[in-house]
């Protein structure tokens, strides 16, 4: 696991895997601690939704982790007056209030692990791996962000000049931002997108992705209690329509979207056709992630790492490893160590510790992934086809061998695998490959010749690079994380600059 910086408490009460007996009372701890939630909008004034649906696990659709009732889209414009309103108070606020108050949220969150771990496993199918480092990636958002808003919030730095004048440049809040999320990380990525707009001292109206809910709930009820007031903070449920009239109110002082490159589009065009100001998007979206792998590689540990990167969280990250480049000498070699190593993977039950893999999070991404192996298994060579439980939403790792990386021309967001075999003297032409994709994220090299690997990060301009190790698990504050071109517009979260885009300038000049 990686060990997360900011954390530290986490990290002193924390699991570390291989100890059993630690591992055995996280397990009864996540028992003792489950129960079911029923959510729905979180703001002042608002009506408590439509009719209550049923949240089921994908691991067991059996198993009701809760209800939720979705946003009316008509109550938004009510929820931006109220978030306005609050406005007024919050960026004007100490920002070490604000930070103080993150700060008690991360304490509240590292009290309460079991409970957390408990729903990321129910209701998001998160192994027990991924929960842990799901926790502590959301509580390093908010102790990183709220340290960094004290630096950039305080005291207006004074300005050099020949003006004769006292010149200062400060930082202040935008007004009311609106942040949409994704499933894959509904703690982590939910929290960081709400963390770092709170700290900048703007009102939020968060939107958590449909699959995933209750957890969104828990953890904004969770800001409250830990001193964030409820009109600076509300949560709308909903599907895409409730994003969709948050993003097109001409109030709105900005949008922080993590998803879909698609949605990312769609969201863009909103924005460029409303009225009222014109408001930053932060856009932070998929990516078609590469890795090379030379023949001077140690390939014990590239099994590893491709494994790692293309199957863990049943490949459901936007940083996880989609093609894999390997230079033909090796490639047998190598094609045969990461099917042996993928064959070892258990699929099951996420609570459990002998489990590798968990659930794909919904009927329609198993059908998705199901449908893109039957068409690319016509023309390109599946290689290895691994098999999941009978019951359960379940997806089993594939690795399939192209011809030509152009057969993959999006991104398949699960534990699918693409291979394809270059020579040494076209290394180029790999390079124009990832090019092409248009995308961003992430990129990987193995490879022991530092020319190679200099001549890797020259060529691309991949957002997160990672050299002889796995491509997944940025941690925040050390590997900023985000990426270019398809993959967002940056800045990246977990970085020193992300809070800069929640936040607007004042130069203020007194002739003294
Ligand atoms: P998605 O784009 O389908 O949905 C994301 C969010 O957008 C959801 O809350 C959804 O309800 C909302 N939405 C949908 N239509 C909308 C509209 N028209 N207007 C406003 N909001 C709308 O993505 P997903 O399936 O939830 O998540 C998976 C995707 O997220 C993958 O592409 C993955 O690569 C990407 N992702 C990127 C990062 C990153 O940091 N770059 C991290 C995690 C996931
Ligand atoms: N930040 C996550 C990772 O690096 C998405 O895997």
């Amino acid at each position: 696991l990686p060990l997360a910086i900011y954390s530290d408490r986490a990290n002193s009460r924390g699991v570390e895997f291989g100890d059993r007996l630690q591992l055995a009372s996280l397990v009864a701890g996540m028992e003792r601690s489950a129960g079911t939630v029923e959510a729905g909008p979180l703001a002042p004034g608002l009506k408590p939704g439509g009719p209550a649906q049923e949240v089921r696990s994908p691991s067991d659709p059996s198993k009701i982790v809760g209800t939720v009732r979705f946003t009316d889209p008509k109550d938004v414009d009510k929820a931006v007056t109220t978030a306005l309103q609050g406005f007024k108070s919050w960026s004007r606020a100490d920002p070490d209030a604000r930070a103080a108050a993150l700060v008690r949220a991360a304490d509240l969150i590292e009290d309460r692990r079991d409970r957390f771990m408990a729903l990321l496993s129910t209701e998001a199918g998160k192994t027990l791996d991924d929960g842990i480092a799901e926790i502590r990636e959301a509580v390093d958002f908010l102790r990183y962000y709220a340290a960094r808003s004290r630096q950039m919030f305080g005291a207006m730095q004074p300005m050099p000049g020949p003006t004769g004048e006292d010149n200062r440049l400060g930082w202040r809040g935008r007004g009311v931002f609106v942040c949409i999320s994704p499933w894959n990380f509904p703690m982590a990525i939910f929290l960081g997108q709400v963390s770092a707009a709170l700290a900048a001292g703007n009102t939020v109206i968060a939107k958590p992705a449909e699959q995933t809910p209750l957890i969104a709930h828990e953890v904004i009820n969770l800001l409250h209690e830990a001193g964030v007031p409820k009109d600076v903070l509300l949560c709308l449920p909903g599907e895409g329509d409730v994003g969709a009239a948050l993003t097109s109110h001409p109030k709105i002082g900005g949008v922080a979207f993590t998803g879909s490159t698609e949605t990312a589009r769609a969201i863009n065009r909103t924005l460029a056709a409303k009225d009222g100001p014109i408001v930053p998007f932060i856009a932070e979206t998929g990516g078609l992630n590469a890795m090379i792998v030379d023949a001077t590689a140690l390939a014990e540990q590239v099994a590893d790492d491709v494994v790692m990167s293309a199957f863990r969280s049943a490949g459901q990250r936007c940083s996880a490893l989609r093609l894999l480049f390997v230079q033909e000498d090796v490639a047998d070699q190598m094609i045969e160590m990461i099917e042996g190593a993928a064959r070892e993977l258990k699929l099951g039950d996420p609570s459990q510790p002998s489990t590798d893999i968990g659930p794909v999070i919904d009927q329609d991404q198993r059908d998705m992934l199901a449908a893109h192996v039957t068409t690319i298994s016509k023309s390109q060579k599946l290689v290895y086809a691994g098999s999941a439980p009978n019951e359960g939403l379940f997806f089993a790792p594939h690795i399939v061998e192209l011809k030509d990386a152009a057969a993959l021309d999006r991104e398949i967001f699960g534990p699918i695998l693409h291979v394809v075999r270059y020579k040494a003297k076209k290394f180029d032409s790999v390079l124009d490959a990832i090019d092409a994709t248009g995308f961003g994220l992430t990129l990987g090299v193995h490879s022991r010749i530092e020319a190679t690997v200099r001549k890797v990060i020259d060529r691309l301009d991949t957002g997160n690079v990672y050299v002889n190790r796995n491509i997944i698990g940025a941690v925040v504050g050390t590997q900023p994380f985000g990426g270019s071109g398809l993959s967002g517009t940056g800045f990246k979260a977990g970085g020193p600059h992300y809070l800069m885009r929640f936040a607007v300038e004042q130069a203020v000049s007194v002739n003294t």
